[in-house]
């Protein structure tokens, strides 16, 4: 079964060679783009879909969330926005709830919350554990995470829980939660922050997992400048989220390195930060991805296109570098070279909006622009 995506008034390919193409098509067969060229001769396919004129992306690639959760936190967020500063203690909140929820309960959020960032566009979504934090609790989470998602991290070291020793709890995490949880993970992460888990720890749990054949994801300088940046780049992660707060050093260190720096702006806002120092990082040459962070304590949207208008508004980003960081550069952070661009034999993941041009994602602020979506080749809205 074949779809040809005909009269595409701009296409972004995020591919080197193709660039961004006006008056295009696409065919998507056997879940893969098959062929991309002029709207003027396209091939025959089973399926034709006029799209108008209207612009065509990659699917958003979310690669940073956190949907294995149960309660609300909306309490917290009042508070915060009456000038209560956010603090990671909030996380325990979300613990208890989970721990309390039955399979059931859990598999639903985290369905409910896919199912939202697919109508607006995402179509691959990386989730974390991390409000286990207990063996049997972080197993499940996994297990969980992943019957929904695309990719699942382990974040057993998201916080010490309340009344355990740390040293012990680390120990625990890089032993025997480690071994329980790895065959339900592709990723393991740390929340290398004060108050959470400092250099030391995070570097203990991060070389078990990579002992056990796990890539790694560091959650760092999000509250404040710190080790994360540098030990990400240290160990060789895939990527640091957050890089809210960040000397010019870790600038340096991102930009002369492999590792992503994704961030987080919707986190950012709701937590009532500063905006990470996008403009910087690109014109260093890090690679920057931008992620939804969703999770109900720090930042509840799954919405990456309010990534991406933010991203531009006000971090000083084009609309291109921060439509390329919702979408190819998600996907390196997840090290998926078939995602996030549209070239013969990517995934066919496709995104279109109700405008004729990428730009309006910034343009029209606020304002859904997702008119269809195809998930591998298949059409999902
Ligand atoms: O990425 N930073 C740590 N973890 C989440 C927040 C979790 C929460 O507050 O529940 C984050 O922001």
């Amino acid at each position: 079964m074949s779809t040809l995506i005909t009269n595409i008034g701009e296409l972004t390919t995020n591919d080197p060679d193709l660039g961004r193409l006006t008056d295009a098509a696409l065919v998507l067969a056997g879940g893969e783009v098959a062929w991309v060229g002029s709207a003027a001769n396209p091939p025959a396919a089973d399926t034709r879909v006029d799209v108008e004129g209207r612009a065509v992306l990659p699917g958003w690639v979310d690669s940073h969330t956190h949907l294995v959760f149960a309660g609300d936190r909306t309490a917290e967020f009042e508070a915060r926005m009456a000038g209560k500063p956010y603090t990671a203690g909030g996380i325990a909140t979300t613990v208890n709830a989970t721990r309390a929820a039955s399979d059931d309960e859990l598999a639903a959020v985290i369905a409910r919350h896919v199912a939202e960032a697919v109508a607006q566009g995402t179509t691959y979504v990386e989730t974390k554990t991390g409000y286990g934090l207990t063996v049997e609790d972080e197993v499940r989470s996994a297990r969980i995470a992943g019957e929904h998602a695309d990719e699942v991290t382990f974040l057993g070291a998201h916080l010490v829980p309340p009344g355990a020793d740390a040293d012990s709890y680390v120990a625990l995490v890089a032993g025997e939660m480690l071994d329980a949880v790895a065959p339900f993970v592709r990723w393991a992460d740390v929340f290398c922050e004060r108050g959470a888990f400092d250099e030391d720890q995070s570097r203990t749990v991060l070389k078990a997992a990579a002992a056990r054949g796990l890539g790694l994801r560091v959650h760092g300088n999000q509250l404040g400048e710190g080790p994360g940046v540098r030990l990400a780049v240290e160990l060789g992660a895939a990527s640091v989220d957050h890089c809210t707060y960040l000397s010019t050093s870790d600038i340096e260190a991102l930009a002369g390195s492999n590792t992503i720096a994704t961030l987080l702006p919707a986190c950012d806002l709701s937590t009532r930060q500063s905006l990470p120092p996008a403009r910087e990082l690109l014109d260093a040459g890090a690679t920057v991805a931008l992620a939804s962070n969703c999770n109900p304590g720090s930042s509840y949207t799954t919405s990456m296109a309010y990534c991406v208008t933010t991203a531009v508004l006000q971090m000083r980003m084009t609309v291109e570098e921060a439509v390329h960081a919702a979408t190819r550069a998600g996907a390196l952070a997840l090290d998926r070279a078939d995602l996030g661009h549209l070239a013969v034999g990517a995934r066919a993941d496709v995104h279109v909006l109700d405008a004729p041009s990428a730009t309006h994602l910034a343009y029209r602020p606020g304002v859904p622009l997702t008119h269809a979506v195809w998930r591998k080749g298949e059409r999902v809205r």
